[in-house]
């Protein structure tokens, strides 16, 4: 069985969020005071979640990434990662990660069958990078990715996402980081995080400047669309490099026609898309003993909420829905 939606997109990734909380409050991300976060919110045991994956391989979906929050905050987690690593038709098991405790889990998650990594990094200065996250070390992000490489991950992506007046004046310096190491550097647009209309934030720079800086100094070749976690992404490479670029241009050049996924929150709603849409509560049915009727039912009706296109303003809760 697969699941297709009403706009004929064939359903195949799962993002499932395991916290809200975090170690850091990035300003793109979280309020300089933290969230109002209810300390024991009734989120989905590691159990719970199994159950859920193993439903979805059923429906067709064999790509899951975990997100949070960090989801290395949350205890246990390489856990989380064996039980689903064994759940047969399971192909693709990726985290999100800011890196901040990367460099010391790299290993144990690898053990458990993680296969590969998105690591979030806006600035590749020291000062920038701790105003950015609000006191995050970037020693302890830049130790984590050498460990991955040196632990042999392959596909591992580093996320930065693209701020005027904030990193324009790095995004050469990530470019240049694939010339010699197995990374695709992604850039990212900017969502703003209020609900003003997306593109008129002054923090904003569509993908096409973006493209503009990098290729003032560098040749850019254009890839095919990689097959395994192609996602958003359009791909290019700087002529000779060893990595690859990534562009996601989520704001200015939507690409919800080809949207593919689902996301599951932390407290178990099942979202149809991360800017709008409605969710299917699937905690309550998950606690009521479903039938696998019942919890197909479930996927369909999360998949037939999915807009055919986001709106463009919603207000995004980033950090419910990891990114
Ligand atoms: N705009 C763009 N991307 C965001 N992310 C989180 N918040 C935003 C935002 N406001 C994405 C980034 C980050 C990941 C955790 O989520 O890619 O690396
Ligand atoms: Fe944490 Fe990621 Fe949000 Fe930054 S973007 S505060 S690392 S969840």
């Amino acid at each position: 069985m697969k699941i297709v939606d009403k706009y004929f997109r064939r359903i195949n990734r799962l993002r499932i969020s395991v916290t809200e909380l975090c170690n850091l409050r990035c300003i793109y991300c979280r309020p300089e005071n933290g969230l109002a976060l209810s300390e024991h919110k009734d989120i989905l045991t590691y159990e719970e979640i199994a159950t859920v994956v193993q439903h979805a391989v059923m429906l067709g979906i064999k790509s899951f990434r975990l997100t949070g929050g960090e989801p290395l905050v949350r205890r246990g987690i390489e856990n989380l990662l064996c039980m689903l690593g064994k759940i047969q038709g399971v192909e693709d098991l990726a985290i999100t990660t800011n890196g901040i405790y990367l460099k010391n889990y790299a290993k144990l998650l690898k053990e458990n069958g993680l296969v590969r990594l998105n690591i979030s990094l806006d600035s590749l200065e020291e000062t920038k990078f701790e105003r950015v996250t609000r006191g995050g070390k970037l020693k302890d992000v830049l130790d984590g990715i050498e460990e991955v490489l040196t632990l042999g991950f392959k596909n591992t992506k580093i996320n930065v996402v693209a701020m005027k007046g904030i990193n324009d004046d790095e995004f050469e310096e990530f470019a240049r980081l694939t010339l010699e190491r197995d990374l695709e550097v992604r850039f990212i647009e900017y969502m703003a995080m209020n609900k003003e209309s997306l593109a008129s934030e002054d923090k904003f720079i569509p993908m096409s400047d973006i493209i503009d800086i990098i290729e003032r100094n560098n040749d850019l070749i254009a890839l095919p669309p990689p097959m395994l976690g192609s996602g958003a992404a359009k791909v290019y490479k700087i002529k000779g490099a060893m990595g690859t670029l990534g562009f996601v241009s989520a704001v200015s050049q939507p690409f919800c026609g080809s949207c593919n996924r689902l996301r599951l929150t932390s407290d178990g709603k099942l979202r149809s898309c991360l800017l709008s849409g409605g969710e299917v509560d699937l905690k309550a049915i998950l606690r009521n003993n479903p039938t696998e009727e019942i919890l197909t039912d479930a996927f369909i009706r999360a998949a037939n909420l999915k807009p055919s296109v986001h709106a463009g303003k919603g207000h995004v809760v980033m950090h419910q829905v990891g990114g």
